[in-house]
């Protein structure tokens, strides 16, 4: 069978989707833009996915079929390419209707939960893509009278491994993230033995595999790659989940661009590419962000100790609360505050009276500020989002690097739903599972507000934050939203 080839409309169609989608990642890398970039992705995928049906469909084969009760000699008959038009539209609405239906009701905090359950389905399409070109390789022109080409058997056996190891590691990480699962590393002894050796045998097998066409091999590495992806997310916990999110985030990206290749589709290769790729790089600035070496997460746990994270002993110590009156009353008397905004917030949907609190201060003549860790909430950007969805304008708004350095010249460092952001284990305490995380200088401030329910919860990675005791702390303990609008009435 011989290598469908894309007309050149369609190389330019798939071209144009590739610069719309690399201008959609270019706007959704600022607040301001990011409804155009959005846009651009839309228009983009569209394109891509309207150019593969038309190339596709209209395309017929002549094919010779065994002699049957219908085809009596053999006859040569037309088949469409894949599928029939009903089965691929079928296949449309099911999929845009569950979109749809999860994008109205799914609620902002759940969102990275959703991320890694969509990279679940990318990483089993790439699975199941694979596993039928494997199948039926005449059909998707890699094959000559069912032999498989052997560059094909490379990109099918790397293709469908990725697809799978990001498919389990994605399901762990959804567990995790929606606390099915303990968010707690968990430590297998000789865990770098065994992941090793498993990669090593995909490696070795998917080579095997251009040698050997049988069945068995490829379904062995996909077993062994469904088992890796496993094995490298259940020792990550704590802290560095964000990072293991925009890594599945790139896996799911290089799975479809090979599978991009074993279909000979230029606009699944491109897209790929650019998923794999910015999802490479948003590990990286995660790393960077939470100081930690990209190797040493990817690996899986490395350096993590068995036990580390997850809800220690809490020791007594007495701390102060107040009210919304005296918090407000405070707040009046300030010239600067930093605002900390965290996954509480996000959890209140505080925002909102939150933007309505700065605003009146800001009319009282106080100077207002918000400092944004890059990874506070549970998303990258999560805290951007929200501010922005209260319409908080961005020149207020700062980066930790850029502001960590101002705590020590301001009157009130108001953290609202944010914990191991602000927690100063990060510098101190080497078995700390944030150990080496930036974080604000909140204890340089004069005077220290904490939002929080009560004092038994604990932030994301589990620990004790020594400032709900420094001797400047009111801790403020209510649901952030409910606390901010009572404070906004006491200023009013
Ligand atoms: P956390 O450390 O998770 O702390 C959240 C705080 O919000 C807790 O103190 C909690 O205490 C409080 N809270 C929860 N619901 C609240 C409500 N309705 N009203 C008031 N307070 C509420 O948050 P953070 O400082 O933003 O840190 C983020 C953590 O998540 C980091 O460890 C980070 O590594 C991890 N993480 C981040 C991401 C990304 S990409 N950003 C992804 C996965 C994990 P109470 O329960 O007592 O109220």
């Amino acid at each position: 069978m011989e290598h469908i080839t894309t007309p050149s409309w369609a190389m330019l169609a798939y071209l144009a989707s590739g610069v719309l989608f690399i201008l959609a990642l270019r706007g959704l890398s600022s607040p301001a833009s990011s409804r155009a970039g959005n846009r651009y992705g839309i228009i983009g995928m569209v394109i891509a996915v309207v150019t593969t049906l038309v190339v596709h469909f209209p395309m017929v084969r002549e094919e010779k079929v065994p002699p049957g009760p219908n085809f009596p000699d053999g006859s040569f008959i037309f088949l469409p390419d894949f599928a029939s038009f009903g089965e691929i539209l079928a296949a449309i609405a099911i999929g845009g209707l569950i979109g749809w239906v999860t994008a109205k009701r799914i609620q902002m905090t759940d969102m990275p939960q959703l991320v890694a359950a969509f990279h679940s389905l990318v990483g089993m399409a790439a699975v199941l893509v694979g596993l039928a070109a494997y199948l039926n390789p005449d059909a998707f022109g890699i094959a000559t009278g069912g032999i498989i080409e052997p560059q094909s058997r490379v990109e099918m056996g790397l293709g469908i491994a990725i697809g799978a190891i990001t498919f389990s590691g994605s399901v762990i990480a959804f567990l995790k993230l929606a606390g099915k699962m303990s968010g707690a590393p968990i430590i297998l002894p000789l865990r770098h033995v065994i992941n090793l050796g498993t990669l090593a045998a995909i490696l070795g097998l998917t080579v095997y595999f251009t040698q050997d066409q049988s069945l068995w091999v490829i379904a062995t590495v996909t077993a062994l790659a469904f088992v890796i992806g496993f094995l490298l997310i259940i020792p990550i916990g704590g802290a560095d989940m964000p990072v293991v999110v925009s890594m599945l985030n790139s896996y799911s990206g290089w799975a479809a661009a090979a599978m991009g290749f074993t279909l000979h589709n230029t606009a699944m290769i491109i897209t790929g590419a650019l998923v794999g790729s910015s999802g490479a790089i948003l590990s990286y600035i995660m790393c960077r962000a939470m100081n930690r070496s990209f190797i040493s997460v990817i690996a899986g746990g490395f350096g993590a100790e068995a036990g580390a994270g997850g809800g220690e002993a809490r020791e007594q110590r007495p701390y102060k609360t107040g009210s919304a009156a005296d918090a407000a009353f405070m707040l009046e008397q300030a010239e600067k505050v930093i605002v900390i905004p965290g996954y509480g917030m996000a959890v209140a949907q505080a925002q909102h009276a939150l933007r309505e609190m700065t605003d009146i201060l800001e009319e009282k003549g106080v100077e207002v500020k918000f400092a944004i860790h890059p990874v506070a909430g549970r998303m990258p950007g999560h805290m951007n989002v929200l501010l922005a969805e209260a319409q908080v304008s961005y020149d207020k708004v700062f980066e930790l690097e850029d502001i960590n350095s101002e705590f020590a010249q301001c009157d009130v460092a108001f953290i609202i739903g944010a914990n191991d952001v602000v927690n100063p284990a990060a510098k101190t305490d080497k078995s700390s599972p944030i150990y080496g995380m930036p974080v604000f200088d909140v204890d340089k401030a004069k005077q220290v507000f904490f939002i929080k329910r009560s004092m038994g919860g604990v932030g994301y990675a589990g620990v004790d934050n020594d400032v709900f005791y420094m001797d400047q702390t009111m801790m403020l303990l209510a649901d952030a939203k409910k606390m901010v609008e009572e404070i906004v009435k006491a200023l009013d």
